[in-house]
């Protein structure tokens, strides 16, 4: 199996019971989960894109995590704001406006 260049988390929320009702999904994580695959592929990165449980940083969200860079980053709440963190992704320089981690 070949594996991706990068691993984009994008914290929907989910609960045990397979419910989004945090605070990411209500802030509107799942309405960009589309064009942040759709933007990635257009960009012709190779990245797979996966929705996760709460990550325990829900007054940042919504979140999402790029690894293996490990780049947190919190508050991605348009797709200008995702264009910007892809940007960084391309150019090797995290987007440090929206970082959560240091
Ligand atoms: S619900 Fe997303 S970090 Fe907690």
């Amino acid at each position: 199996m070949k594996k991706p260049d990068y691993h984009i988390l994008i914290c929907n929320s989910y609960r045990v019971a397979g419910d989004a009702q945090g605070k990411c999904n209500k802030k509107g994580a799942s309405d960009l989960l589309q064009y942040i695959s759709d933007e990635c592929s257009d960009r012709g990165l190779d990245v797979a894109v996966s929705t996760t449980a709460c990550l325990n940083n829900c007054t940042k969200g919504p979140v999402l995590v790029i690894h293996p860079n490990n780049e947190w980053y919190g508050g991605f709440d348009s797709e200008e704001v995702i264009d910007e963190i892809l940007d960084g992704l391309e150019s090797g320089e995290a987007c440090a406006d929206y970082l959560i981690s240091e």
